[in-house]
């Protein structure tokens, strides 16, 4: 089975987008630096202000025929063929696949709100395509609404970025009760929480050091930790030229602890494959 890994936190501007698209990206590479028979990654961008889709493939206009809204709206013995549609070459990489999101989605939103199977339109083509990647980032937008729902119950693992910030570990813990509350209300059982990212960390500040030190006395917390991206301007200069934080500066701190997270993300695809 392909993994899925959903970017998500209710809180606005933790790094999911940067988050998804970079680790999407970096998989590519590192699976291509392995000789993997198939490189190919999906990134489904299911947040209507698009941010993952604009700075994967420089566009902005993706509508109501050509986007993720589409999928959802169609026909469900239509939705896989539609995805598959849908989905566009990243100008990052061309095995950096973009199931791309639009202003659109806001009304899917509304639209679906109360229809039966509404909260499965993802999951269900997206299972019956996923075997042609070796895979699948999800990014979401910065709340539990619907479209968040459906990118949950599209995927295998879910990957919380957090900003050290104090009493972050407190709302750590109502994200990973609330993630598991949609996994057991809507019986989807594969769907874990596989990891903390601690993003935009600046060990200068005291407070970002507690929280990381606060994290990693946690029983739980600690397990889960998954990566800690340092506070680096290359990340909004690489945002501003539409450039993967690997193209724009492969050198610089945030790059490498990038780099270390999809190392340690294939680590676990791989292993879990060969078993
Ligand atoms: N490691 C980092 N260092 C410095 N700036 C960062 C870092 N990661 C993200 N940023 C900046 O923080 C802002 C928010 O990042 P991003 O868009 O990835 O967050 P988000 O969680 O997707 O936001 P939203 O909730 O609005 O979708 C952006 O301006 C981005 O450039
Ligand atoms: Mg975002």
């Amino acid at each position: 089975m392909t993994r899925s890994f959903v970017l998500t936190n209710h809180k606005g501007g933790v790094g999911k987008s940067t988050s998804a698209t970079n680790i999407a990206l970096g998989m590519v590479r590192m699976l291509r630096s392995v000789n993997a028979i198939n490189t190919r990654v999906l990134l489904i961008d299911t947040d209507s202000q698009g941010h993952a889709t604009l700075v994967t493939t420089g566009r902005s206009d993706f509508g109501a025929d050509n986007s993720l809204y589409g999928v959802l709206m169609a026909e469900r013995k239509e939705a896989a063929r539609v995805m598959v549609d849908t989905i566009v070459r990243s100008h990052w990489d061309d095995d950096l696949h973009v199931l791309p999101a639009s202003p659109m989605l806001e009304a899917a939103e509304r639209e679906l709100t109360g229809v039966a199977g509404a909260p499965y339109r993802l999951a269900e083509p997206l299972k019956r395509i996923a075997n042609n990647y070796a895979a699948v980032v999800i990014d979401t937008r910065p709340s539990f609404s619907l479209m968040t729902e459906m990118g949950l119950l599209a995927a295998t693992d879910a990957i919380v970025p957090v900003e050290p910030r104090y009493l972050e570990t407190v709302g750590l813990l109502s994200v990973i009760g609330k993630i598991n509350d949609i996994r057991d209300g809507w019986r989807h059982p594969s769907l874990h929480v596989s990891g903390i990212l601690v993003t935009k960390m600046d060990a200068r500040i005291k407070g970002h050091k507690q929280l990381l030190d606060d994290l990693k006395a946690h029983s739980l917390l600690n397990q889960l930790l998954c990566g800690v991206i340092p506070a680096n301007e290359a990340v909004s200069y690489s945002h501003h030229s539409h450039l993967s934080i690997f193209e724009y500066d492969p050198k610089a701190p945030a790059t490498k602890a990038y780099a270390k997270v999809v190392a340690g993300l294939l680590r676990q695809i791989l292993t879990k494959t060969e078993a």
